[in-house]
């Protein structure tokens, strides 16, 4: 469809896996899966793609989207907008049929209720439409949270983000990029076919939890394994010969899992070895091997705030200070010790990495101090930025949120990363985590192993936010770092991350 068609809206984002969703087509008007759809299985029959759906359905999806904020990187929505829009034609059209549809998408970024609304209404339903937007605000907001450039214009939620893979120049030879080497091609299917096999999958394998506390009589301790940040665009840029490689970061930050991507690196390396532009591409099997993933760590607290913060660090990764400043500020009687163990590169940009873990221990044991473990106990933290937010989970699992995080700019772009906050740190508690074996090799390599909340497991979250006419700051850290400590609270403190694996 990319190749041959110029069809762009169709993402790939785990092909051939068949996992994320991003590459939803129409086939004779039903959605289907186009990295694992063959060709020869569609003869004669009729494909649309996002390019080709009816006018009117398709504004009525993006407005709807772009309303409810419920797109943000925007790599994941067009695939998504093809399997809601094929309701439209259903009697399935309410809140509980938007969710089932959204068993077969992944979405990093938006925490899933703002899409479930937007579903609801384009469908025809009753949702709250959101204000007005301002595009520049909302891309003010976005920067802020992000924190990288970010749109969320219709040109967004239509994909059209700016990514890498579809900005290439035409003609640009594709090198592919996997644990078997790289292969250079004149086109995507080409550089496929030239690789091979490219096997995703899922081990089956337990999580381990590399670091153990120290010895000793602990107040409260904790344990993480690895995570992987998850992000739905696989690393990709391209490059002319002796030019500036385009930035992996098309619309959005990565979560900080990019900042540090080579690829840009391997694109210009292959444009001028080749004399040809070139677009470099990882497979989503090469983006779980190499790129970084958030550092587990193993926490040991005393009574009185002092103790142990253990963090892994495998050859090869970043250096962790920043991670460490960040733990001594939410810590500050923590001693550091970063322990080096087999395992893939960690990196200290991946969202509020260290500072939420140690928040999270600092806000348990006081809970546990004065007796107050369990659901409904407000969690208020202040973010480093100055951002303050104050969550509460109560024992039905509704979640409030209030965030205070300077002025608004938009409401729907703080309300969005908000809700993407809350589904991030209720996957760090309760499900997230890829198997590494001893040897320090990733065993999980399938999008759906990392263990990413559906839209079906998330609970209702009510967002208030709260304005002032102070500079805008980050908001969703502080609100990612409260929702994790409420949620640990809620589960009792259990002394291992995540507390229940999604069956997913
Ligand atoms: S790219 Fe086809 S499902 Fe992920
Ligand atoms: S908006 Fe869904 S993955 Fe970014």
């Amino acid at each position: 469809m990319r190749d041959r068609f110029g069809c762009t809206s169709v993402k790939d984002g785990c092909a051939p896996q068949g996992q994320c969703g991003c590459c939803t087509v129409w086939v004779d008007g039903k959605p289907r899966v186009a990295c694992v759809t063959a060709a020869r299985r569609v003869a004669g029959r009729s494909v649309t793609t996002l390019e080709g759906m009816d006018d009117e359905l398709r504004s009525r999806f993006v407005e709807a989207f772009r309303d409810a904020g419920a797109s943000q990187c925007g790599f994941c929505t067009p695939g998504i907008l093809m399997r809601l829009a094929a309701l439209d034609a259903t009697s399935k059209r309410d809140a509980e049929a938007v969710r089932t549809g959204l068993l077969a998408h992944l979405c990093r970024c938006t925490g899933w209720q703002s899409i479930v609304e937007a579903g609801v209404r384009a469908l025809g339903g009753r949702a709250p439409a959101r204000s007005e937007r301002d595009p520049l605000l909302a891309s003010w907001r976005a920067q802020v949270e992000g924190p990288a450039f970010q749109s969320s214009g219709p040109a967004a939620v239509m994909g059209e983000g700016g990514f890498a893979s579809d900005t290439a120049p035409p003609g640009a030879l594709v090198a592919l990029h996997d644990a078997a080497g790289v292969a250079i091609g004149a086109d995507l299917c080409s550089a496929r076919r030239a690789l091979g096999k490219v096997q995703g999958r899922r081990s089956g394998e337990p999580l381990r939890h590399p670091l153990d506390p120290p010895e000793g009589a602990w107040a409260l301790t904790l344990q993480t394994t690895w995570v992987e940040p998850a992000y739905l665009e696989p690393d990709a840029s391209w490059c002319v010969p002796g030019g500036t490689p385009a930035s992996p970061l098309a619309n959005g930050g990565a979560f900080g899992g990019k900042r540090r991507s080579s690829v840009g690196t391997e694109a210009r390396a292959a444009a001028d070895e080749r004399g040809a532009p070139v677009l470099a591409l990882w497979t989503r099997e090469e983006v779980v091997r190499r790129g970084p993933k958030r550092p587990p760590v193993a926490v040991a607290l005393r009574s009185d705030g002092s103790g142990v913060m253990r963090i892994a660090r495998p050859v090869g990764s970043a250096d962790l200070a920043p991670m460490r400043a960040a733990v001594a500020e939410a810590a500050p009687g923590l001693v550091i010790e970063e322990v080096a163990v087999p395992g893939p590169p960690v990196a200290p940009e991946l969202r509020a990495a260290g500072w939420a873990e140690a928040t999270a221990a600092m806000v348990a044991r006081r809970a546990r101090a004065a007796g107050t473990v369990g659901p409904g106990v407000p969690v208020e933290v202040l973010g480093r930025a100055g951002g303050r937010a104050r969550v509460v989970i109560a024992a039905d699992g509704a979640i409030d949120v209030a965030v205070w995080a300077g002025e608004v700019l938009d409401e729907t772009t703080l309300r969005s990363y908000c809700l993407g906050a809350v589904h991030q740190a209720l996957g760090l508690v309760w499900s997230e985590g890829i198997a590494v074996g001893h040897d320090g090799r990733v065993q999980d390599l399938t999008v759906r192993s990392f263990g990413i909340l559906a839209a079906r497991d998330m609970p209702e979250v009510r967002v208030s936010v709260h304005p002032s006419d102070r500079l805008p700051v980050n908001g969703s850290d502080a609100v990612f770092a409260a929702t994790a400590a409420a949620a640990w609270l809620a589960e009792g403190l259990p002394a291992r991350w995540p507390t229940r694996r999604s069956p997913r």
